[in-house]
């Protein structure tokens, strides 16, 4: 058991990736059997702490440039639990009327959202599993509150490569595609690693295979395009993340470690 009380809904006994990655981060927010299973994966994956940071970096950098562009609509899909610097917080301080629907299937996640974003209007959480994707597109809420006739970003960040099947991931990002309008973008950041040891990979999909996710999987540049295809991505393209404009924000460290990759696309 952790060290809060247990939230209605929540299973402190199965690891929670969205709890795994706020222990990567430093957070306060998991419990002993998260702690566990992160601690395997910082074993098999020495760095994946600094590519959980670089990957929030890549998440506010991203949010900056999707403002700059003009966009006031986010669909983050895979939201996570909320730290610092969440996409509401980078999107309202450049431009306040922005607009945020936090997605995510897992029940903590839910929790802790709807707490932090109780005062603020223009921002709201919807528990669904993007897997149900036109279910999760039908939502009424989501209409509510975001105007599609109007360009919106949607985010998958840190989230397709708990998708292990291709076809099943490409479905996914084709339906998200869908219903948005040209001057729309897509973000998505990714975990990928040069090369996958056998051996290490089968001990990774044991661990996560016992957590809230079927498993994970590393995809490369050109898979990434997969995703990306008829959209106009915007420079430098599909690069490890911390090389992804980090003229944005110099004021935060740019570690350039590698394991991620991460590319913004226009829908034209
Ligand atoms: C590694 S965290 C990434 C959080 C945040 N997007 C970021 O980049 O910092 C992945 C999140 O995706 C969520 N997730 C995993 N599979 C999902 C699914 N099928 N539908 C919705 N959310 C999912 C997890 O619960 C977790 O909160």
């Amino acid at each position: 058991m952790g060290e809060f009380e247990v939230p209605a809904g929540v299973d402190p006994y199965t690891p929670s990736v969205a709890r795994m990655y706020d222990y990567y981060l430093g957070g306060k927010d998991n419990f002993a059997a998260d702690r566990e299973a992160a601690e395997k994966i910082i074993e098999l994956l020495p760095n994946v702490r600094e590519i959980a940071r670089e990957n929030r970096e890549f998440l506010i950098r991203a949010v900056t440039y999707l403002c700059e562009q003009g966009v006031r609509q986010f669909l983050d899909v895979g939201a996570g639990l909320p730290t610092q610097r969440n996409v509401h917080q980078v999107a309202q301080d450049l431009a306040p009327e922005s607009r945020v629907v936090y997605v995510d299937n897992d029940p903590i996640v839910m929790t802790h959202a709807r707490a932090l974003l109780a005062e603020n209007a223009r921002v709201i959480a919807v528990a669904a599993d993007m897997r149900d994707t036109q279910a999760l597109l039908d939502r009424a809420e989501i209409h509510e509150h975001l105007d599609f006739s109007e360009p919106v970003a949607v985010l998958l960040l840190g989230v397709l490569h708990f998708i292990p099947d291709d076809d099943e991931a490409l479905k996914i990002v084709t339906a998200l595609r869908a219903p948005l309008v040209p001057g729309s973008h897509l973000a998505v950041s990714h975990g990928s690693i040069d090369t996958v040891d056998k051996d290490r990979d089968r001990k990774g999909q044991q661990i996560f295979s016992r957590t809230s996710v079927p498993g994970t999987t590393s995809r490369n540049p050109a898979q990434l395009a997969a995703f990306l295809d008829g959209l106009e991505i915007a420079d430098p393209g599909i690069v490890s993340l911390s090389e992804w404009r980090p003229e944005i924000n110099l004021a935060l460290p740019t570690p350039g470690g590698v394991g991620a990759i991460g590319a913004v696309a226009r829908v034209i």
